[in-house]
């Protein structure tokens, strides 16, 4: 985690940022602090990552990498303001002897990543921020399959602020935040997920982190706290209104290293023919095509040029999709 040494509120990339609207950094890391702490009383390990000046997003840690099995898949940031913010994360990763795997395209860490390890399943996120080609390298990186999950609301522009995991196998996600094609997938993945509506959603309720028991949650999110609750978990609501002006919350500042490090795990050669390790839509459905995900890449600001379809890869869609 990184302390708000150097919170502001300088540019705005997501609609939550309102440069005109004071911001108190001194309060930021009041609270910040406050979240620290509640994970030291639940017995977790905090481990600190220096904050640096220039970087007001820094905070938002949860964006510098995507750590699985010991290996840190790294941060390519959209945005050339918070860019210097992955090199902070690598050289963290590198010198804590960690397998560090750099990325050919854009994505935001664990904004757009989670892992589920109940069901060896990543589930990631696009169309805001992460590069959809991600979803594919990830795969390569840490040898699972990729279940890639369309965001359609800019106010949810990160998965992890419309979807969180419970448990090793269960998740809470707010359905609006999704394409269709996307929630049909997640309806059929998870028939037991906890559903947030507008209000819970709004008040960053699922920025929250779990580790199956306790769910740390932003206070403001009181309604979604009780129906956590009601299925059988326990809130640890943290005040942190200060940090959603950022756009974040509790989530945002908490990556996950899931572990110490370990051997690389062997990769799939996604090109030699490996198609069920990414799962981009239940095909036929309109507006959350693979190739959708193409035509958005292509208006990304400095992405490299695209490969060849994949289709024309070799790769093709499983005629039974790989989870029934
Ligand atoms: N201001 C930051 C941005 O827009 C907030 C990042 C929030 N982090 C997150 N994991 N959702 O990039």
């Amino acid at each position: 985690m990184c302390r708000p040494a150097y919170y502001a509120v300088e540019y705005a990339i997501n609609p939550w940022m309102d440069t005109t609207a004071p911001v108190d950094a001194a309060l930021a890391c009041t609270q910040w602090e406050a979240l620290a702490d509640a994970y030291t009383a639940l017995g977790h390990e905090v481990v600190r990552l220096e904050p640096e000046p220039g970087l007001p997003d820094m905070v938002y840690s949860a964006n510098g990498a995507f750590v699985v099995d010991g290996i840190a898949y790294g941060a390519s940031f959209r945005y050339p303001e918070r860019r210097p913010e992955a090199d902070a994360h690598e050289k963290w990763y590198r010198t804590s002897g960690w397998a560090y795997a750099e990325p050919e395209f854009i994505n935001e860490g664990e904004g757009d990543f989670t892992y589920l390890p109940g069901r060896e399943l990543i589930l990631a996120g696009w169309g805001f921020r992460t590069d959809a080609r991600a979803h594919a390298e990830a795969a390569d990186v840490f040898g699972r399959p990729v279940v890639s999950l369309r965001l359609v609301d800019p106010r949810y522009y990160h998965l992890d602020t419309a979807l969180a995991p419970l448990d090793d196998e269960r998740i809470a996600y707010y359905p609006e935040a999704f394409a269709p094609g996307s929630r049909l997938l997640l309806e059929r993945l998870f028939p037991d997920a906890v559903l947030a509506d507008a209000e819970d959603a709004a008040g960053f309720g699922l920025n929250f982190v779990s580790d199956g028991r306790n769910v740390v949650i932003n206070a403001e999110a009181a309604g979604f706290a009780k129906k956590l609750r009601d299925a059988g978990y326990e809130p640890v609501p943290v005040d942190l209104s200060e940090l959603k002006k950022g756009g974040g919350s509790v989530k945002c500042c908490t990556p996950d290293r899931r572990g110490a490090p370990r051997e690389p795990a062997p990769r799939i050669n996604r090109r030699a023919g490996e198609p069920a390790a990414l799962v981009h839509r239940p095909f036929g459905l309109r507006g959350d095509r693979v190739e959708d995900a193409d035509r958005a890449c292509r208006g990304v600001r400095e992405s490299p040029a695209l490969p060849a379809p994949w289709s024309q890869q070799g790769l093709r869609p499983t005629r039974r999709p790989w989870w029934s």
